[in-house]
């Protein structure tokens, strides 16, 4: 097709959407009317560079229209970005404003469910179910990717990682990983996923852009939970049969210190200044505080049976952990370790999460098929809701 005036092009543009009319969007699909209509004359980055009001916007958008934008055709597609477009680009603040769990459609919650080997995906607010996806056989861990578009689900049963659309919830699988892939970790770019792999005792190295394995790492014997350091430039590995947590100088992809914990060393959090490695002996019962700097052990704090997820406050300071024997999920200070509240949790809870806002605890009761929601505040549940079969992980995320 010849073009010879950004005229021909609109108009042919126009043709275009008359002929093959694009399918009825959903109610979420802003974003893609936006790319479909707004990169037609300019880039993205020209609107992205704005943080307007609603009216603002409006303006916006009547002024695209008289230039020819096709958007014209559709008052429906015209809504659609208007929201969009206040959603993720209102007046300076409205970004935080939206991360809070009160504004329906802000935060989703996604459960990891074993035995139904799918991921469940709630709206934080309305508490309403909006999706499942089917993964791979024994689902575990699951990790976003740093644009919120993918989500990495790493299967044990079926020796691969799957891979879901956020928007859609379509999902493929990603091969190359080692025996009964566990957890995952992604760089801050979104370039690299790092998977544990309990079986082969190693860490693989995928690279995200094309989907493919670049480096497997020995690390100790069955190693578990993975996470980064802010910088990204170590990756903590808790060994559980080791009972040690081995660090991977990420650029040079090999261990570059292994840090003895304490048996069983299982799930692991990083404190928001990296300064702190906090390390769950689920059969040990107990915590492991690490300075990362002297890479030992400073304190062992010991918390209620069978540990299992931890999360850590935005702040740093509170470390919330889920025991599941004893039933109940308890808050440490992240400094001293000293318990500052025990709340029974019926169902053993078996992971943790917050909301980005910090005011919500989200917990997976894996022998309940529930999660229940507690208040960080008030410190007590306020909903408990059904989901899949087995629920052993859950994340809550902004949009
Ligand atoms: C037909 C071509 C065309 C399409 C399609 C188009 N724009 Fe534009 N846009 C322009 C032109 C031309 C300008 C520069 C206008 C000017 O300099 O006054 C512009 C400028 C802008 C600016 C900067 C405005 C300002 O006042 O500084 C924003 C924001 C913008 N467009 C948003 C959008 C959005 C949102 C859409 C999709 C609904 C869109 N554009 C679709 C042609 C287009």
């Amino acid at each position: 097709m010849k073009l010879r005036s950004p005229l021909a092009l609109v108009l042919s543009l126009v043709a275009l959407t008359t002929v093959w009319p694009a399918p009825t969007p959903a109610a979420d699909n802003g974003e893609v009317v936006f790319n479909q209509n707004c990169q037609l004359c300019h880039t993205p980055e020209r609107v992205r560079a704005k943080h307007l009001t609603k009216e603002e916007w409006q303006q916006v958008m009547t002024k695209m229209i008289g230039l020819g934008c096709p958007i014209r055709s559709s008052k429906k597609n015209q809504e659609l970005v208007l929201d969009y477009l206040v959603r993720t680009q209102g007046p300076a603040g409205a970004a935080v404003a939206q991360a809070q769990p009160g504004a329906k459609g802000a935060v989703r919650v996604y459960v990891v469910d074993e035995e139904s080997q799918d991921v469940w995906v709630l709206d934080a607010a309305t508490r309403e179910v909006i999706g499942t996806a089917k993964v791979g056989a024994l689902p575990h861990g699951i990790t976003p990717s740093p644009d919120g578009k993918s989500l990495y689900v790493t299967n044990m049963g079926s020796n691969d990682v799957t891979i879901i659309d956020t928007a859609t919830l379509k999902t493929m699988s990603m091969r190359g990983a080692g025996l009964n892939p566990h957890e995952s970790a992604v760089s801050s770019d979104g370039r690299w996923l790092y998977v544990s792999n309990p079986s082969s005792n190693t860490v693989t190295v995928h690279d995200m852009t094309t989907h493919s394995p670049v480096a497997v790492i020995p690390v100790g014997r069955f190693p578990h939970g993975v996470e980064l350091s802010p910088d990204g430039k170590r990756l903590y590995v808790a060994n559980r049969d080791a009972g040690d947590v081995s660090v991977i100088d990420t650029a040079a992809r090999q261990v570059v210190t292994t840090i003895p914990t304490a048996p069983d060393s299982h799930d692991l959090a990083v404190s928001p200044d990296g300064k702190m490695l906090y390390v769950v002996s689920t059969d040990a019962d107990l915590i492991s505080f690490v300075e990362t700097a002297q890479g030992r052990v400073v304190k062992s704090v010991k918390v209620g049976r069978a540990p299992y997820g931890v999360v850590l406050s935005p702040d740093g300071a509170v470390l919330w952990v889920a025991d599941t024997d004893s039933q109940d999920v308890e808050a440490l200070n992240g400094l001293t370790g000293e318990v500052i509240a025990t709340i029974p949790v019926t169902g053993g809870p078996r992971d943790v999460a917050l909301s980005p806002d910090g005011k919500q605890l989200w917990t997976a009761n894996a022998e309940a098929n529930t999660v229940s929601i507690i208040d960080t505040t008030q410190r007590k549940i306020i909903a408990t809701i059904p989901v899949g079969k087995h629920p052993i992980h859950v994340l809550v995320r902004a949009r």
